[in-house]
């Protein structure tokens, strides 16, 4: 049985993950802020700060074969009325990078090298349309750079998968807007579908996915749009929304 690790567990798109892994045959563990993960689709979870370093002693008993960095925060939000470049806090933008690309990062540098010497191993960074620099725009700056610069340590670390031999994959997937407490009730798009095709490309073979960034099912492209790697014909365009604007 594969093991998963995933962050951001309680709530939102990564409590989806955890339930859809688990229904694929996933040993799953999760680490998050809250206290407890609040659903019975998690083998074991610890409360992690991903502010903070990550434990030594976390899950060290653990082979993890799948690493989904799904936690994160949107802290310069403007549909919270705090958006703009120059009103951004030092806070708000070391917190962003804190716990979307350090914490994603220092996972990555934990468990990328051991996949490696194994020869075998998924990493996800769950990312952003917004961080492709042709969406850039004058708000969120910090969301916007910190899902850039993950996307960008995904980027490296399939670099080195692809060099070494076995079956290895690191890529970026974004969920698009949905239900969630970070898309808003106003969402089009649940998260429940979302997980389910993150779940997908990660069965698929690396050399499918590895190095690359997908919307859903289709290859969203660190810079174009690219062609739909589902089976059948591809659906029509997810509607483009305020999370994820106009290319
Ligand atoms: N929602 C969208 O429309 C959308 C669009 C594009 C990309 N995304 C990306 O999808 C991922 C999941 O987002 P979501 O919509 O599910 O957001 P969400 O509902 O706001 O959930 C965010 C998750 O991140 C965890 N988290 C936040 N700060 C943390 C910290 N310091 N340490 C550990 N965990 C922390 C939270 O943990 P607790 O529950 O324990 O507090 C929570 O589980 C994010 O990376 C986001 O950028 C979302």
């Amino acid at each position: 049985m594969p093991t998963a690790l995933v962050t951001g567990v309680s709530r939102g798109l990564g409590a989806h993950l955890c339930r859809a892994l688990k229904a694929s045959g996933y040993r799953v563990l999760g680490v998050g802020l809250s206290g407890a993960a609040g659903h019975d689709a998690l083998d074991d979870y610890r409360p992690v700060d991903l502010r903070e370093p990550v434990p030594a002693d976390l899950f060290a008993a653990e082979d993890v074969d799948v690493l989904v960095n799904n936690a994160g925060v949107y802290l310069d939000d403007p549909r919270r009325g705090y958006g703009d470049l120059f009103a951004l806090s030092h806070d708000d933008l070391r917190d962003t990078f804190e716990v979307n690309l350090f914490g994603a990062a220092r996972l990555v540098l934990r468990y990328a090298p051991l996949m490696r010497a194994r020869g075998a191993g998924r990493i996800v960074c769950v990312s952003s349309g917004m961080g492709r620099l042709q969406d850039a725009d004058g708000a969120s700056f910090a969301y916007r750079s910190s899902k850039l610069a993950a996307n960008s340590l995904v980027l490296a670390v399939a670099r080195h998968f692809a060099a070494a031999p076995g079956d290895l994959s690191a890529f970026s997937y974004c969920p698009g807007w949905i239900r969630t407490g970070m898309g808003t009730p106003s969402a089009p798009h649940e998260p429940a579908p979302a997980a389910a095709d993150l779940v997908r490309l990660l069965g698929a073979p690396a050399g499918g996915s590895n190095g690359r960034f997908f919307r859903g099912l289709r290859e969203l492209g660190w810079d174009t749009r690219g062609p739909w790697v589902g089976d059948g014909p591809a659906p029509p365009e997810a509607p483009l929304s305020r999370v994820d604007p106009p290319t």
